[in-house]
């Protein structure tokens, strides 16, 4: 098997690397290959700086009337109107949350509010159970009737007839996920939108797993909630909502009575974390800034050019696709992030080509999900799979002896390893590659895998 690089990606990967202190790390003299990037992302320089810079000076709570205060309120605002950018929503339809989980937890209760028995939801079989258990736990507390939206076994793609068939008047929420993180399936998260209204529904959307992928646009797709994690996304381990300011302002959030009643703040309860926020501008950046660098080629590549956004918090007057040139700057890095991840697909497309010709001559190897290339655009690079004679912990456990850092289980994709019966045995082994993997780390751990199979 070759092992130099042989595709010319977009990206530059000696730049991206260098960015990731944590790539540089060895085990057992290995050079470790983070391919775990579903189960988080390493981070890189900055977003280490940003985090124990705002420790450093400004470590403090908000709205108090002194220096390091006022700096944690800007610093917030920058915040959110870079994942308004990263989004492309308005500021004040940014949630931050300690995680996807939390947040939908608590919006799930939220929607709860407006329903009543007889009214009914869907779920999907391929979600992560992030977007199932707290829609379950709301409708067993609110008497709603919960449908379940299944799957084609054969690909592990959503069942777009059998999903629509589920929706009708009394439905009032659709809970879908953008890409799975267990088979890497990419949802139709437009069409799934479009069916949701359609029926007077509202669509819950999970893009926690396409975060690293591909580019979100929640004006594009017309979805009412996304929520997403920016530790999936080369962040810090923080969640984030986009909520249709509409429905932000109508829904009745849990909250205690001093908090403001002023959107997004009334939806973040208690003192956020703050120093993780200072994070999330920085990885927002170093994604727009992989995008400059693509526009500009690599030696005109800045180091930081974050713009601050002070008008675009609480003032509601922004349109919902924010984009208007009066928002500070959001316009130059919304194209600076959609440059970036055309990069970034181009380059996870080259890997993902090269692991799957490499697993499908591995004997005894089932890979679940989309294999066909002509259909690559229906997934990203996250791949499950299973060997005879070998569970996923085996495989994992000897490839982690490598160097390899793989996931085995089923990473609360439960209804998906139930429904193909591999949950009892292990469920699936994940490969999930991102952005700053390369093509020598594909080549090394399918060398690895044919080794400990005896191929
Ligand atoms: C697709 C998907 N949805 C939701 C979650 C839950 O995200 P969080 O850990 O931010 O609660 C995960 C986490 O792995 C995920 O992969």
């Amino acid at each position: 098997m070759p092992v130099t690089e042989t595709i010319t990606p977009a990206l530059d990967l000696t730049y991206i690397r260098a960015q990731f202190p944590s790539l540089a790390q060895t085990v057992n003299g290995h050079p470790a290959a983070f391919l775990d990037g579903p189960g988080g992302t390493q981070v890189p320089q900055r977003v280490i700086d940003a985090i124990s810079g705002y420790l450093r000076h400004d470590n403090a709570n908000t709205g108090g009337a002194y220096a390091t205060s006022r700096h944690t309120d800007a610093m917030i605002a920058e915040a959110r109107g870079a994942m308004a950018d990263f989004l492309h929503c308005a500021a004040d339809e940014v949630v931050f949350g300690p995680n996807m989980t939390t947040l939908t937890f608590a919006m799930s209760r939220a929607i709860g509010r407006e329903l009543k028995p007889g009214d009914e939801i869907v779920v999907t079989r391929l979600d992560h159970d992030a977007n199932v258990s707290p829609w379950l736990a709301m409708a067993e507390d609110r008497g709603v009737t919960v449908r379940w939206a299944e799957i084609h076994d054969a690909d592990c793609t959503l069942d777009m007839a059998d999903l629509a068939s589920k929706i009708n008047s009394k439905t009032k929420l659709v809970a879908a996920g953008y890409a799975s993180n267990a088979v890497g399936t990419i949802n139709p998260v437009k069409e799934i939108v479009a069916l949701a209204h359609a029926s007077g529904a509202l669509a819950y959307i999970d893009a926690v797993h396409y975060g690293p992928h591909g580019l979100i646009d929640v004006a594009a797709l017309d979805c009412d909630f996304l929520v997403c994690s920016t530790y999936k996304f080369f962040g810090p381990h923080m969640g984030v909502l986009f909520g249709k300011r509409e429905h932000l302002q109508r829904l009745r959030p849990y909250k205690v009575r001093p908090n403001t009643n002023a959107i997004p703040n009334c939806w973040e309860w208690g003192t956020l974390n703050h120093e993780c926020i200072a994070g999330i501008a920085a990885c927002v950046e170093y994604i727009a800034d992989l995008g400059r660098g693509v526009t500009n080629g690599a030696t005109n590549r800045t180091t930081d050019k974050r713009v601050p956004h002070p008008s675009r918090l609480s003032k509601g007057g922004n349109d919902a696709a924010g984009t208007s040139e009066n928002e500070g700057g959001g316009t130059e890095r919304r194209a600076a992030i959609a440059a970036a991840y055309a990069a970034i697909h181009e380059h996870e497309r080259a890997l993902l080509e090269r692991m799957m010709t490499g697993l499908k001559r591995i004997p005894s190897l089932k890979i679940y999900g989309i294999t066909d290339p002509a259909r690559f655009h229906e997934r990203c690079a996250t791949l499950a799979v299973r060997i005879e004679n070998h569970t996923p912990l085996e495989l994992s456990t000897k490839l982690g002896e490598r160097g390899f850092f793989t996931w085995d289980g089923n990473y609360y994709a439960l209804n998906l390893t139930e429904h193909l019966d591999v949950e009892k045995s292990g469920g699936f082994l994940r490969i999930g590659l991102v952005h700053y993997n390369t093509i020598d780390e594909v080549n090394r751990l399918l060398t690895a895998m044919r080794e400990i199979v005896g191929a």
